[in-house]
């Protein structure tokens, strides 16, 4: 199917903040994951029928250190430690892509820092 694009600076953001200070973000901005251990961003991603999907984070990481997140559908762990390395600039924007099962319906992804460094800056999920 055609993946539909959930913006980050719409999702539900738990200590992070909507910025819009680097270039080449789709969309109003992205999400700055605080830099600290738990920051999460939560999309609702809607799944025509139940079975695999591919999710298409977009962000970028300024740094020369990964920025794994756990990634979780629905409260259950799908992807541990998806990582997201460094992209050279916080202006350069590349994809990390998960594989996971969804249900029907309204489905909860969740992205969360497993590093002190927090997560990258993400700007939508294709999903
Ligand atoms: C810089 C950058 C932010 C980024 C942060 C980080 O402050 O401007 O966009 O989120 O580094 O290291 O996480
Ligand atoms: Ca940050
Ligand atoms: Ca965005």
């Amino acid at each position: 199917a055609v993946a539909t694009e959930y913006q980050a600076e719409t999702a539900t953001i738990s200590n992070g903040v909507v910025e819009s200070n680097h270039a080449g973000f789709t969309g109003t901005g992205f999400v700055n994951y605080d830099n600290e251990t738990g920051s999460y961003v939560e999309f609702t991603v809607n799944a025509a029928t139940a079975g695999p999907a591919t999710l298409i984070f977009r962000y970028a990481n300024g740094t020369t250190a990964n920025r794994p997140l756990n990634v979780t559908v629905n409260g259950r762990a799908a992807v541990s430690g998806l990582a997201f390395p460094g992209t050279g600039a916080w202006t350069t924007w590349r994809t990390a892509t998960a594989s996971v099962t969804l249900t029907a319906g309204a489905n909860k992804i969740r992205g969360t820092a497993t590093t002190a460094n927090g997560g990258p800056n993400l700007d939508r999920l294709d999903a």
